[in-house]
């Protein structure tokens, strides 16, 4: 029997193989290369009436429908009105085995691990509930627009295995890795740095580079992983130049106080992890929230990048990131749903949470900035800005519909937008899965709403 992700996600009806020319007609808004920085209006592309041409899984054109469809004449078009395409979202920070834990009530940081998050994550020993569990996973990604994302596995290496093989059949750009955990953690999680070492290694020599995968070795966080670990984890780094790393960093104020109390030589939390090597040009940390300035500079210097989760952090009760002073220091941010302490796999939603946790603090967050971290900014967190994060020709097309008429309020709130910031910033805050109409891969279909009705 064919391996299947999901009911349609295989065999959507919109489906095309990768290498014949189609062209895709709505309204259409993609990020470029020069929306770096907050309120930066000239970053970006607007198509009130555009046309995407795609061949061989990537963009061929993108402009105004109008001239590219007397130039591309005869490519099949597939019309979406009263829509807006955008390029697929990046989740640069989520957990593949916490969809279970999602809406767990009550508790903070480190009680919610111990009491949620460990329990459920024990599941990912037998292998049948790993499997059920990373289709659900990728089908929540598809019907959320999310194209691309920074995955944290199991600390079991099949868990990563079977989400690599589940990705590489939908052709998605996925970048995950196994646990590494030997302390501080319930028994059966356990791994030791050897091992921890050894299977990482067997994962990366299996998956890194293949098409569109890559690995990145995943200590959890400082306090789960012994210093023999930590500098484990660093050899492999040294050892395959083009490997992620990603982790948890300066969460929560009582993780922040643990780590000190684990690492008392060490001048910060980051400190730890540079001290093990770990702190890179392809470093990813999720949250960054209690950061010192040096801690800022430092990974500015570097050109390491931090994960935005805001959904987790008032989630959890974590505090509230700092955007402004992050990128004023140079630091490069993406945006994560960091589900399960996340509430969404919806980006959308998770732009909702980071325009507040930002109003918090004075800052008032651009749609057109929030729409850049949560496509090319994640992308270049994760230094693969040259194949996605916006639609420019050559890039993967990788892009999702919103459906702008896709509910009551929706459609009544955009009949009053005059430009399309007020689109984008309506979308973000009264926006989740309902909004996606399709997910796009490569140029395939690989999610279609029903309930957006026939193109
Ligand atoms: N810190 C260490 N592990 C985790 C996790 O699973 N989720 C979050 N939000 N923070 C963590
Ligand atoms: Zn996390």
């Amino acid at each position: 029997m064919p391996y299947s992700v999901g009911e349609f996600v295989l065999n959507g009806p919109l489906s095309v193989t990768m290498s014949e020319r189609h062209a895709y007609r709505a309204s259409i808004f993609h990020c470029t290369q020069g929306a770096a920085t907050s309120g930066d209006h000239d970053g970006h592309a607007y198509h009130a009436d555009g046309l995407l041409v795609v061949e061989g899984g990537r963009v061929l054109a993108l402009g105004e429908a109008g001239p590219l469809l007397k130039r591309f004449a005869g490519t099949p078009v597939t019309h979406f009105p009263d829509a807006l395409l955008v390029p697929g979202f990046v989740d640069t920070h989520i957990h593949l085995p916490q969809s279970d834990v999602i809406a767990s009530h009550g508790e903070q940081l480190l009680e919610w691990l111990s009491t949620y998050t460990f329990p459920a994550e024990r599941r990912f020993a037998d292998p049948h509930h790993a499997a059920e569990q990373v289709d659900f996973f990728l089908d929540q990604l598809l019907r959320n627009g999310t194209t691309a994302a920074m995955v944290f596995g199991s600390v079991h290496p099949q868990s990563v295995d079977r989400l690599f093989v589940a990705a590489e059949l939908l052709g998605m750009c996925l970048v995950a890795g196994k646990v590494l955990m030997d302390r501080h953690a319930p028994a059966e999680l356990l791994d030791t740095p050897q091992r921890a070492y050894d299977e990482s290694r067997a994962l990366i020599e299996q998956w890194h580079g293949r098409g569109r995968l890559r690995y990145a070795v995943t200590p959890r966080f400082a306090p789960t992983s012994s210093p023999q670990q930590l500098d484990l984890a660093g050899r492999l780094l040294r050892e395959y130049g083009s490997v992620y790393l990603q982790t948890h960093l300066s969460e929560s104020r009582e993780e922040l106080a643990w780590v000190g109390e684990l690492f008392p030589e060490r001048r910060s939390y980051l400190d730890v992890y540079d001290a093990h090597g770990l702190v890179g040009a392809r470093s990813v940390f999720a949250h960054g929230i209690h950061l010192e300035n040096a801690e800022c500079n430092r990974l500015a210097e570097v050109g390491a990048a931090v994960a935005f989760c805001p959904s987790s952090n008032l989630f959890l009760g974590s505090g509230l990131l700092d955007l402004q002073c992050l990128e004023s220091l140079g630091v490069t941010v993406g945006v994560g749903t960091d589900v399960g302490a996340g509430t969404s796999f919806s980006q959308l939603r998770t732009l909702a949470d980071a325009y507040k946790v930002l109003q918090l603090q004075g800052q008032s967050l651009d749609p057109v900035h929030a729409f850049y971290l949560a496509t090319l900014g994640g992308a270049k967190a994760l230094h693969l800005e040259d194949q996605i994060g916006n639609l420019a020709p050559g890039k993967f097309a990788d892009f999702c519909v919103l459906d702008l008429r896709a509910t009551p309020l929706i459609a009544r709130r955009l009949a009053q937008a005059r430009s399309i910031s007020e689109t984008l910033f309506a979308l973000m805050i009264l926006g989740d899965e309902q909004v996606v109409a399709a997910t796009y891969i490569a140029g395939i279909c690989r999610y279609r709403n029903p309930a957006a009705g026939p193109d």
